[in-house]
Order: C-alpha cells, then structure tokens, then sequence
C-alpha cells in the first residue's frame, strides 16, 4: 500500500518524482479554465474520500478540484458526521471506508489518527495535516520554490516563530531534498528535537539561532506561519503572541536575506502579526503561488499512491 504519511516517510526518488510530475501537469493544463478536465484521466472511475475532522479552505478545495480535472470524483465527509467522532474505532472506520473508496485523505488533530487508519486500510492514506505534520503543503512550497528560483538543494531556508506541523514537514523536507534549515523562534516553541536529529542525520545543517537578523543573513527563502495554530488553546493567544512579536517578518527583516530572497507562508495568515502585508504583498512573496501549487503537488500525491 503506497500512503503519503510524511515526506520522511517518503523516499528522495519518489518525492522528486512527484514533484516533477506536478510541475509537468501543471504546464500541460496552462491557460485552461479550473474546471475543465486534464487530457489525462488517470483517476477515472477512482472515488477520493476527503475527511476534514478541522476546518480547511485550501487543501478541502484543492484536493476536490485535483481529483475532478483527473476524472475521479470525491466525497468531502466532515469528522464529527461520521461515527469516527462516536466510539467507532479507527481500524473498523478504515476497513468500512476501504470497500467504498479508492484513496482516503484525511485531515485530523492526533497522528495516531492517520497511522491507524493507514495500518488498517485496503487503500491509500494521504495525510491532510496532523497536529504534527503538514506533508502536502511542503510538496507544494518545494514545487513553488523550485519553479522560481531552481533546485532548492542547497539553499538556506529560514523558519521564523513557531516551531510548529509545517515547521515539522519543512524539517523532513530539509532532509531528503538536501537544504539546510535556520530556526528562530522563542526556545518554548523549538521543533521537536526528533525532527530536527532526522534532518541532521540526513546531512543537512540545521541550525537554531534566537535573534531573527542574524537567522535570516544569507537567507534564500523565508517563511513565516500562525501564531496561534488550529491546536493551540485561543487563551495561550496573548502569551505566544508576546514570545513571538520580535519575530514578525517585515520589510526590516527581510532587508537581511538575500536580494532575492522568497517569502512563503501557508495561509490562512494573520496580517500584521506574524507577517506584514508590505511583506505578502511585496514583490518577494509567492504566497498565492504556494496556495494555487497545493492542488498541482496534492494531483501528483494522489497519482503516485494509486500508481496510475
Ligand atoms: N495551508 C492550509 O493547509 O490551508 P487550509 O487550512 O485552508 O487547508
């Protein structure tokens, strides 16, 4: 069973693979209307279930779209709906899903959620974001880089705040696509220290630098995330924003980076926060690139889990 759990779970090979397809298929369909077809079908007859047990904009729409240009068709199932939220367990859920469905994405708070559900499905699990993790977002933000400003092996990304499930998938990316990770952040959110061993392992140099000026030097890509994620408690709100103020990015901090350096954030942002509109809507940004690049990355996911 090929599920996309997470991209170290991923190999090199096959994540470049996915990620040249995705830049194929989205030259092959330039210029055409969202809802016409892709001249391949490869998900035809194919019934995509999508699980959001959280809410989502981008990755509910981009996956629903993907799927249909590929000429399956999907059913979009809330968490709290199904008997998942009622004392059904995992496996069974899994084993019940698995005889109506082609390829499962589900989007949840705990990861045993999705490693159950992968242990005990008949078919492909994608995962659509944990509390964890965010695999999809990263294949989109590699691919977004990448048609920008080329390969991204070797280059110094710069993650500022929280060291948060995006911050994790980037810390797996650094791995096994070959560039080097700066973290700046407050030491209360530091990633988690297994991520960042699985990075330097793999070769990259991942460094942990408290003052944001000094990360962000030589910078080729910078990004910035939420303050307050969909799993954080809203009365943590005012104590992480005040931890995490002197690392909003502004036209200041990116005056450090290079010349050319991007700046990527995942969206949903909160402007003037984490992040300033001058920033996101300056000429370094490719915020909307990134958000338009989840339905290219997630169609080339979808294709190599079911290998067609
Ligand atoms: N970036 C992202 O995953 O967006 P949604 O929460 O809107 O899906």
């Amino acid at each position: 069973m090929t599920h996309f759990l997470d991209i170290h779970k991923t190999s090199p090979d096959d994540l470049r693979g996915i990620i040249d397809q995705a830049a194929a298929m989205k030259s092959a369909r330039a210029g055409r209307p969202k809802g016409m077809a892709d001249d391949e079908q490869p998900l035809a007859g194919r019934m995509v279930a999508l699980i959001f047990e959280k809410p989502s904009t981008r990755t509910r729409v981009s996956f629903d779209v993907g799927v249909r240009q590929m000429g399956g068709e999907t059913m979009v199932l809330s968490g709290k709906d199904m008997q998942l939220g009622h004392g059904e367990t995992i496996a069974d859920t899994a084993r019940v899903m698995s005889r109506y469905v082609d390829l499962i994405m589900i989007r949840t708070f705990d990861e045993t959620v999705l490693t159950e559900m992968a242990e005990y499905s008949d078919v492909p699990v994608i995962n659509g974001l944990t509390d964890r993790t965010h695999p999809c977002q990263i294949m989109a933000d590699i691919l977004t880089y990448e048609e920008h400003r080329g390969p991204i092996r070797g280059k110094k990304v710069v993650w500022t705040g929280d060291g948060n499930n995006v911050c994790a998938s980037f810390l797996h990316a650094a791995g096994q696509f070959g560039f080097d990770l700066t973290f700046t952040g407050p030491s209360q959110l530091d990633p988690e220290e297994e991520f960042v061993g699985l990075a330097r392992r793999a070769g990259s140099t991942i460094t942990i630098e408290r003052d944001p000026a000094k990360a962000v030097a030589g910078a080729d890509l910078i990004v910035a995330d939420t303050w307050v994620s969909m799993h954080d408690s809203q009365s943590s709100k005012e104590r992480r924003h005040n931890m995490l103020r002197p690392y909003q990015v502004n036209d200041a901090l990116m005056a450090h980076a290079k010349p050319d350096a991007l700046f990527m954030h995942c969206l949903p942002a909160h402007r003037e926060e984490e992040v300033t509109s001058a920033v996101m809507d300056g000429p370094q940004s490719v915020i909307f690139d990134e958000a338009e690049n989840r339905l290219h990355a997630q169609k080339a996911v979808m294709r190599w889990c079911l290998g067609v």
